[in-house]
């Protein structure tokens, strides 16, 4: 089609990024510093040598052996000291801390306050032993060894005697002390090189100097009209972190581009830029880029077929990462930060799923959701009154489209005040919210962290009056910026007072003196977006650097942090809204590491292009590798209108994360399942039913990632690490250890795929039961997927637990008959977990729960069994992050409540014959046939098929059935 050039233009720019917005590393003075200090490393090569080194006479070991404190001094600035802190824990990780001692000033060390669980256990079995060169410590079991060498400071991570990890090893560290500035630091004195061989970082008249002509600002720093005075002076911490036998990495979400991630350095970077690490509201984001988004977790894991490392540094200021591959086996970064001490994890593995646990252990497990919460969500900014609630609901049921949550964007809080309904046009919220949850059904409301300032809006000023709020950079005051409602304030969450006084709104009932949501319901969760924190007039779109929270600490110092918080209040708030407890649901934009602890993030605001829904898919398997596993991308895409084609492939990658939730933006048009015409409209209620028919595999999935920290999405590396095909796979992807392969397809006029094998294993089609045979070698088998067809397959061996029956939301399924699947692998045997609970409450945790495991297995010659056992766990403390599985004695009343739950139907695929005789230990009788196929054992196509139809078995029971062949 023709367009004017003023439209070509005008669309053009009305789908692009404004990136003048955002600064680049060049444009950032610490970043650009950082940078250079690498190209001048570089320039030097060998000659390079970093000026830090350990005092050996300073080193102290603890009484118990396993932690160490030593001096550090820099050949730069003699007169600085630094402390170094090492230890090593019970679990086999390490901790590396290294902070300025009697500084001007205190550097920000309260990151792992927020991010850590706990305080790791310390290990009473490793001991460091010091030498005049190096202090190390060796794990005789794992045969890791972390090696600190003195001079200069260089610390490496070994397994069996090879280097995995190192810290400096490129001698990258700085961190920049505090300075006055008109007290530039005393150049130290030319030819100070202890080692005439090398050349020594030549002294700096200021720090700029390093940089050989380049202006990188180090006080006062001007971007976009904005001036970020830095009181404070400069404070950055450079670190280099090297993986000499890793040539994957994966994490360090957020950011539009591979789970593998492409390189920033090097001849063949695909970005000139550092991957930036700062929550930031960027609107039209791109969906291939390095540019920082709403959320940040500073983790890696490095992965080779030898085995994973994880890094974990726990920084909560602004921080850019380079990454580079020297070569194929192996992988460089540097870690660029704005403040904060050096207090950095090394997480030794050795496989994926041990540094899942290892971090897990410090952050946390993700959290067991609500049950609701994993079915369809619908949204839209904005379902504008409840009569348009109520249209919506009874439209979706007269489709026979289920979904279980509706959403409330912005606009039904007069002038943005969240929390108030607007009368006209809500005049009913608590008889709405009745009419929803009439059905089992949710709501989810919308409270944004940006307060409206206006003493008639009593929660502004309550917050106002307690002096809870953020304060601008003169201390006094209340910051002012603009968001949604205008001139705003920000509750400061850093002040623990803050989450008392949230806690307190949040209640529906009961009079506590204070204001509180009386026109609200226990059926109503929450949605806390613009966390980053979004404000319009603010440098980059957020809060200036310079603004105070609690106890002092500048925005700088925590902004990657804040967004955390505000969903940690939130969630404690809806989950203390009852006695007893019940589990909260609450969605937030920006996360840091740490936030899998208190609900779901979503990938921000999309575009409806083919691009954004292919990124979507990668973008929500990196936040799963960093512990956000509770994630998804706006179904649909927020901007824009997607042709059918694209809305229903959507519809299938929506359906196949773990949050599952359809947006748009209000300058859409209506694009809800029930407005569209058929074939489509069927086609999405499919995707939906289906999403509705495998909650079971989801919820036992959740389960799993909830005491192990392994994420509910497996990218392929994770399932095979030691197959390098998989490494860089990042559009198939694994359900829990469900055995469910899928791969959406995110490209238009797609009509087959291929899913890559990585073992000998017969594979199913989930739908029609054809084999796909695997190799040991790995291979690409030809799938269809036309648009009514999604590539999901099951992996040999599994048992696929379901419920079929269509109902309107999930609430209403929680007594229907089961399914399962029997997918024979190809030693015709199989098993599979299934984990229920009430889906609402805590009392999981004291083993109110059903957690079954069903096998099939050869019990003769020419027989075989299927069975079903109790696998039951409990929650309490250490155990839910080592996964254990511990036996419950006493009253399990949720057992009791489904003791009448059948099996309705068993399907076992790929049986090489026809069965005989097929009995139910009970004595029963089942009613069975048997389609000729193909077996697991061999050969590819339509897989035979046995199927019992009401066996008469109980889901919470143990049984039996024996298959005669
Ligand atoms: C930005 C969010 O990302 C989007 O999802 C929401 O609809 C708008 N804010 C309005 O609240």
């Amino acid at each position: 089609m023709w367009l004017p050039l003023g439209l070509v233009l005008l669309a053009a720019e009305a789908l692009a990024v404004k990136r003048h917005d955002f600064k680049t590393c060049d444009q950032s003075g610490f970043c650009k510093r950082g940078r250079a200090l690498a190209s001048r490393a570089k320039e030097a090569a060998s000659t390079w040598k970093s000026p830090y080194s350990v005092d050996p006479s300073s080193v102290a070991i603890s009484a118990q052996k396993s932690t160490f404190t030593a001096s550090v001094l820099s050949s730069l600035y003699p007169e600085i000291k630094f402390e170094l802190d090492v230890r090593a824990h019970a679990d086999g990780t390490f901790r590396v801390r290294m902070d300025e001692v009697d500084g001007l000033r205190k550097r920000y060390d309260e990151t792992s306050k927020w991010a850590l669980v706990r305080e790791p256990t310390l290990s009473e079995t490793i001991t460091w032993k010091q030498t005049k060169k190096e202090i190390k410590a060796v794990n005789t079991k794992s045969g890791v060894e972390l090696k600190v060498q003195f001079e200069p400071l260089r610390v490496a991570l070994l397994r069996n005697g090879k280097e995995e990890v190192v810290i400096n090893g490129k001698g990258l560290l700085h961190m920049e002390h505090f300075r006055l500035k008109d007290e530039e630091p005393t150049p130290p004195v030319e030819g100070q090189a202890q080692d005439d061989s090398q050349t020594v970082l030549q002294p700096p008249v200021n720090p700029t100097a390093w940089f050989e002509g380049e202006q990188a600002a180090v006080w006062d720093e001007t971007f976009g009209g904005q001036t970020d005075t830095k009181p404070r002076g400069p404070q950055s911490l450079s670190l280099d972190i090297n993986f000499p036998t890793h040539g994957h990495i994966y994490g360090i979400p957020e950011h539009a581009t591979r789970l593998d991630l492409p390189t920033t350095t090097g001849e063949n970077a695909k970005y000139s830029d550092p991957y930036r690490l700062y929550n930031l509201d960027v609107f039209e984001y791109e969906a291939d880029s390095e540019m920082a988004l709403y959320g940040a977790v500073p983790l890696v894991h490095a992965h080779g077929v030898h085995s994973t490392v994880g890094v974990f540094n726990a920084i909560g200021s602004e921080t850019w990462v380079d990454v580079g591959h020297p070569s194929t086996e192996s992988t460089e970064t540097q870690w660029i930060s704005e403040s904060g001490i050096l207090d950095v994890f090394l997480l030794p593995g050795p496989t994926p799923e041990d540094v899942f646990r290892q971090y897990a252990r410090l952050t946390g497990t993700p959290v067991m959701p609500r049950h609701f919460a994993l079915a369809y969500h619908q949204c839209r900014w904005n379902y504008i009154s409840s009569s348009d609630v109520r249209e919506v609901q009874s439209r979706f049921d007269a489709d026979d489209i289920p979904f279980d949550v509706l959403w409330l964007d912005i606009e039904y809080a007069p002038n943005h005040k969240y929390f108030i309904w607007n009368e006209k046009t809500f005049p009913d919220p608590v008889p709405m919210f009745n009419d929803v949850a009439a059905y089992g059904r949710k709501m989810v409301v919308i409270i944004d962290p940006h307060l409206k300032k206006d003493n008639d809006y009593p929660v502004y000023k309550s917050a106002s009056e307690k002096g809870l709020l953020v304060k601008p950079s003169s201390g006094q005051g209340e910051y002012d910026g603009w968001c949604w409602p205008g001139s705003s304030a920000w509750v400061d969450y850093f002040n623990l007072a803050s989450w008392d006084w949230w806690q307190g709104l949040f209640k529906v009932d009961g009079n506590n003196g204070d204001w509180h949501w009386k026109d609200s319901t226990t059926d109503v969760f929450i949605w806390n977006d613009m966390n980053e924190p979004s404000v319009f007039n603010g440098p980059e779109i957020t809060m200036p650097k310079t603004n105070l929270h609690f106890d002092g600490w500048e925005h700088r110092d925590v902004h990657n942090i804040n967004g955390m918080l505000f969903q940690n209040a939130t969630s404690q708030a809806v989950k203390y809204r009852t006695d007893p407890p019940q589990r909260p649901f609450v969605l937030s934009r920006a996360f840091f590491a740490g936030s899998q602890r208190f609900g779901a993030v979503w990938t921000g605001d999309n575009l409806g292009t083919w691009e954004h829904m292919a990124i979507g898919v990668p973008m929500v398997l990196s936040n799963g590798i960093a512990g956000i596993t509770f994630s998804g991308a706006d179904v649909g895409g927020f901007f824009g209108n997607p042709d059918i084609e694209m809305l229903v492939r959507w519809y299938q990658v929506g359906a196949f994360a773990p949050f599952f939730r359809a947006h748009a933006h209000i300058d859409t048009k209506r694009r809800e399942p029930f407005l569209l015409s058929e074939p489509h409209k069927s086609m999405v209620r499919d995707i939906i039913r289906l999403r509705y028919s495998l909650l079971p595999v989801w919820y036992t999935a959740f389960r799993y990632s909830s005491v192990s920290g392994v994420p509910v999405l497996r990218p392929q590396y994770t399932v095979f690490p030691n197959d390098p095909k998989g490494f860089s796979l990042d559009e198939q992807y694994f359900i829990g250890n469900s055995g469910l392969l899928v791969k959406p397809v995110t490209a238009p006029g797609v009509t087959q795929t291929t899913v890559y094998l990585a073992e000998a294993q017969p594979y199913y089609d989930y739908f029609t039961g054809h084999i796909y045979r695997g190799k040991r070698s790995g291979v690409e088998v030809t799938v269809p997927a036309a648009l009514h067809e999604i590539p999901l397959l099951i992996r040999g061996g599994s048992i696929v637990p379901t419920r079929e029956r269509p109902r309107r939301s999930s609430a209403l399924m929680k007594k229907d008959p089961f399914t399962l699947r029997i997918a024979l692998d190809a030693a015709e045997e199989a098993s599979g977990d299934l984990y229920l609970d009430d889906g609402d409450s805590y009392l999981y945790e004291a083993g109110e729960l059903v957690w079954r495991r069903f096998n099939a297995a050869k019990s003769g010659k020419s027989t075989f069994k299927i069975t079903s056992e109790d696998l039951v766990a409990i929650n309490n403390g250490q155990n839910v992050v080592d996964g254990a599985i511990v036996p419950v004695s006493g009253p399990n009343a949720f057992k009791e409540s489904v003791s009448a739950v059948r099996v309705e139907k068993i399907v076992v695929y790929g049986l090489k014959a026809k069965p005989s005789k097929i009995t139910l230990a009970n004595g029963g009788e089942v009613e069975w046939d048997f389609v000729a196929g193909t077996s697991a054992k061999s050969g590819e196509g339509v897989a035979s098929a046995l199927t019992m139809r009401d066996p008469a078995v109980r889901i919470t029971e143990d049984w039996s059935i024996e298959i005669t062949l």
